[in-house]
């Protein structure tokens, strides 16, 4: 990582100066003066008692002394009060992208030790149609996913789905009473039956709590409710998996909640002696001194015997342990699960279930309509996602006369970047205004923008042969600018993956576009006579389509053939 490099080569020179401080550079925030800075001339006044001044000037002359600083800068000042400005030398700049498009992965680094990460991530329930609510938790776990893969790490991916509440049943209080055995249940009739069983439950107190007890028995073992729920499981399961193809979001395991039933006995020995009675209820406390706000019990079994959504996480925990002994299980879900996962992340640790496994909450924000709250149907219904796929589908045909002639499978990847691009650039904690007709647009921090830059790049290489040597020039401005964006790749999928963050990605994605397009739009590679500079132009143009190309399947972007 460029950062990196420099870094090391200005500690050597502080070391030299006898300071044994270590200093961090970072990616410049003013473009415009300089291409990378180092802040930390303030911090090493307090430690050495000098002044930032002092000691920036003493560090920016012993560095440009040296034999080696012209390979590395074309300019390094110090600014009052407190900066160093760096300028990287065209020498180095052509090194770096020469290794970028040599190596593997444009040359970043492999970690020192392979993690095992566990991801949690999609979390449907089954009985009840995927909807808007859903989309979130898959795209934004499957860029996670493979944002750590890209990283080096070893991913196992868990769609854990929920499939022991109350809805099961709900819908076999459905079929018992409609008189359906196990072989007449469809999908059709699920989705009918869901909402009205749960409509009914709200009114009425006493169907309510005979769904409560068909739910306890099946979970208890019931032989003939356990009939009906591997039924429903399987259907709903399938077009789960239907929907997640669509978006490209694959899960290594499809365990539920159902799943960690038998670990719970095993998990009840480890949890044993925090168990407390309340009222009849196995609790456990989970405060801890440093709070500031008091956090309520994690209710681990209720008074009648039932286990809980917690009891099903721990017990998913310790088999989790049992089979990958994993160095992280990362959370993706929506924010409003936090204290739930703050009760069960504190119950692991206090009894040891977890280990020195990490766990990570990653919560997520809302996709509210135009309208700023929570997407809905005109009639007022939290949409399923077919609708939204169709809505998504049909603003963008209108768009364009010519759309219209497109193959569908390539309108179904444009579908999928007009959503996910949407999705993926916001900060995952923040909720976001879901504007399809603003996301459908070919201008704008849209899919159809990054989709439309990659294509154009595409077909101006295929219209010329490109031989792969670069020269050691740069020949302009928007040159130079592109060449420093590329090198900034390692730093944006650095901070995508320690932050969980692809919205730093997504980012990046989008600045390299730009400059794309900038680039293209003021130098026109086809006619140049120039052919050394051609040659330069369209390897870098051919390394910024292999980046866009691999880090837009990061963010779950497959890209069509025309458009
Ligand atoms: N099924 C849950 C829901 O819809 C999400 C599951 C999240 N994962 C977990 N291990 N609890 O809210």
């Amino acid at each position: 990582m460029i950062t990196k490099i420099l870094e090391d080569f200005i500690n050597q020179k502080i070391k030299k100066l006898n300071y044994t401080e270590t200093v961090k550079v970072i990616i410049s925030n003013r473009k415009e003066l300089c291409d990378y800075q180092c802040d930390a001339c303030f911090k090493l006044a307090k430690i050495y008692h000098k002044s930032p001044i002092e000691i920036g000037t003493e560090i920016v002359n012993r560095i440009q002394s040296s034999p080696e600083c012209s390979e590395y800068f074309k300019d390094i000042t110090f600014v009052p009060p407190g900066f160093i400005n760096m300028t990287l030398s065209d020498e180095f700049i052509n090194k770096q992208i020469e290794q970028m498009m040599r190596q593997e992965k444009f040359g970043i680094q492999k970690p020192e030790k392979q993690d095992t990460y566990v991801l949690d991530y999609g979390g449907a329930n089954i009985a009840k149609p995927l909807h808007v609510g859903h989309v979130r938790p898959a795209i934004v776990g499957e860029a996670i996913k493979r944002i750590i893969e890209y990283m080096g790490h070893k991913t196992i991916s868990d769609v854990h789905l929920g499939d022991y509440g109350l809805q099961i049943g709900q819908v076999i209080y459905g079929c018992l009473n409609d008189q359906k055995t196990v072989e007449d249940l469809t999908l059709d009739y699920m989705e009918m039956i869901y909402p009205k069983m749960s409509a009914l439950c709200k009114e009425n107190e006493q169907i309510k709590k005979e769904c409560a007890e068909i739910t306890k028995a099946l979970q208890d073992g019931n032989p003939e409710y356990q009939k009906y729920f591997i039924k429903i499981k399987e259907i709903s399961a399938k077009d789960c998996k239907r929907i997640y193809d669509y978006l490209g979001v694959t899960f290594d395991l499809w365990n539920g909640e159902s799943d960690s039933y038998p670990y719970i006995e095993m998990t009840t020995e480890i949890v044993q002696n925090l168990l407390v009675d309340s009222e009849g209820a196995k609790v456990i406390s989970v405060t801890e001194e440093t709070d500031t706000k008091e956090l309520p019990p994690l209710i681990y079994q209720k008074s009648n015997g039932a286990y809980l959504y917690a009891t099903t996480d721990l017990a998913t925990i310790y088999e989790r342990m049992e089979k990958y002994n994993p160095d992280y299980i990362l959370y993706i879900t929506d924010s409003r699960q936090s204290l739930h996962f703050e009760q069960v992340f504190r119950v692991s640790k206090k009894s040891g279930l977890s280990k020195n496994t990490k766990l990570e909450f990653l919560g997520l924000g809302t996709i509210n309509g135009a309208d700023g709250k929570p997407f809905k149907t005109r009639n007022g219904e939290v949409p399923k996602l077919d609708y939204l796929f169709e809505q998504i589908k049909c603003i963008f045909l209108e768009k364009k006369e010519d759309n219209k002639d497109m193959q569908e499978e390539d309108i179904d990847k444009i579908v999928n970047a007009i959503l996910k691009f949407a999705d993926l650039q916001n900060n995952r904690e923040k909720d976001y205004i879901f504007d399809i007709s603003k996301f459908a647009n070919v201008i704008g921090k849209t899919g159809p923008y990054m989709l439309y830059t990659y294509l154009r790049i595409e077909k101006i290489l295929s219209k010329e042969c490109v031989t792969h040597q670069m020269s050691n020039c740069i020949h302009n401005e928007d040159d130079r600018k592109l060449r420093l964006k590329l090198l900034e790749l390692e730093y944006a999928l650095q901070g995508a993956f320690t932050e969980r963050m692809p919205s730093i990605l997504t980012e990046y994605i989008y600045s390299l576009a730009l400059l794309a397009n900038t680039f293209y739009q003021n130098n026109h590679i086809q006619g140049l006579t120039d052919e050394i500079k051609k040659q330069d132009w369209l390897c870098l143009f051919n390394l910024t389509k292999n980046v866009i190309k691999d880090m837009l399947h990061l963010i779950v972007i497959d890209i069509p053939k025309f458009m």
